[in-house]
């Protein structure tokens, strides 16, 4: 509890010091238990955690791809298609909720939901702990971590959510900028002051570029509403919450596409297309759809090599 507090403290003050900039560089580090992160890291790669053993975390978060999947839709158990478009976990520690919809509150609780989801792992409490208390090698490494020898949903929820805390992205062209250690050239520079300009950075702002509050796709210009989505409406059931989400993260955004909550924009040129009309009112030029993507490559940051190879 007093790391996070200290982590928000930094936040705050790292707020303060770039006061004028909407956006704010990703910490170097953040404090994590080492140990936990370690067997939480075994844990996001190992297919146990699914009904058919055909997925583990990595398969719809796949580091070669942002952390994010390259598909419209993941796959899960049973070959099963989700109906929703994979977030990246690169950063997710700085998300202010989770999922699309903000119906976890933080990575703990996020931690459960996939292998529960009988669309992803399709697996129950009782099993999930079965199958890991099963195994030799899960047991020692957790009694080293907890002095116990029965490992739970909560111990295993713990361990992720503490491995994801190594997923984050510091030290892109764009933060170095931030901190007065490298320039941006032109055509980033002038697609930075047309995202503040054109209202973008009111929406995309914060350490995540986003992430910090739920929005509407169609603010001026309405989407057609699909009803099968899990956006807010799906956990408010308020009529103003149709087609609202948490405000994505834009960190490594080059890196993630397909984008939006249904995948329905395959580059980034799409998106801001799409984003701009409905969110904005306005229908940008090719030129300035190519500034604002110049920005946006500056957002890709340093891969923490180390924690992502298996
Ligand atoms: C079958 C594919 C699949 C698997 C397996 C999977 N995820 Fe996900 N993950 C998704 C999708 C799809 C979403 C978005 C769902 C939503 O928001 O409704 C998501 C959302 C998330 C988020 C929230 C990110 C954000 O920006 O809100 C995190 C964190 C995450 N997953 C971590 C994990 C972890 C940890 C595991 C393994 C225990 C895992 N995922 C397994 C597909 C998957
Ligand atoms: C009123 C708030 C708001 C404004 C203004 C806004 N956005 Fe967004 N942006 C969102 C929301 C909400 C989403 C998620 C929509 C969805 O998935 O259906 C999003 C999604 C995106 C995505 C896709 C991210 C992903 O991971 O799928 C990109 C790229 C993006 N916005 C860029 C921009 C740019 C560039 C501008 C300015 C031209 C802009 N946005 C203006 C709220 C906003």
């Amino acid at each position: 509890m007093a790391k996070w507090v200290f982590v928000s403290l930094l936040l705050i003050l790292q707020t303060a010091v770039f006061a004028t900039e909407p956006i704010t560089p990703i910490p170097q580090k953040i404090p994590y238990n080492t140990l936990k992160a370690a067997v939480g890291k075994k844990l996001f790669f190992d297919p146990i955690l699914s009904k058919d053993y055909t997925v583990a975390c990595i398969t719809c978060h796949d580091f070669q791809f942002g952390g994010a999947d390259p598909r419209v839709f993941s796959i899960g158990v049973d070959r099963q298609n989700g109906r929703m478009q994979s977030p990246t976990v690169f950063n997710a520690v700085f998300n202010f909720t989770q999922f699309w919809n903000g119906r976890a509150k933080n990575l703990l609780e996020q931690a459960s939901g996939p292998m529960h989801n009988p669309l992803e792992m399709g697996m129950t409490t009782p099993q999930i702990e079965q199958r890991v208390n099963a195994s030799a090698s899960y047991r020692k490494l957790f009694r080293t971590i907890s002095g116990r020898s029965h490992i739970t949903i909560g111990d295993i929820a713990e361990v992720i959510s503490e491995y994801e805390k190594t997923l984050i992205t510091p030290n892109g062209k764009f933060d170095r900028f931030l901190r007065g250690e490298g320039q941006l050239d032109t055509k980033e520079e002038e697609g930075y002051a047309l995202f503040k300009r054109l209202g973008c950075a009111s929406c995309h702002n914060g350490v995540n570029v986003g992430s910090n509050s739920f929005q509407k796709f169609g603010v001026i210009v309405p989407r057609v509403w699909n009803s099968s989505t899990d956006d807010r409406y799906a956990l408010t059931n308020r009529e103003s919450d149709k087609n609202v989400f948490k405000v994505p993260t834009l960190r490594n955004i080059a890196l993630t596409a397909p984008y939006f909550h249904n995948g329905s924009a395959s580059n980034l040129k799409e998106a801001i297309t799409a984003m701009s009309y409905h969110n904005l009112g306005i229908q940008m030029s090719n030129r300035d759809i190519d500034l604002i993507i110049a920005f946006l490559n500056t957002l890709t940051g340093e891969l923490p090599i180390k924690a992502i190879t298996p």
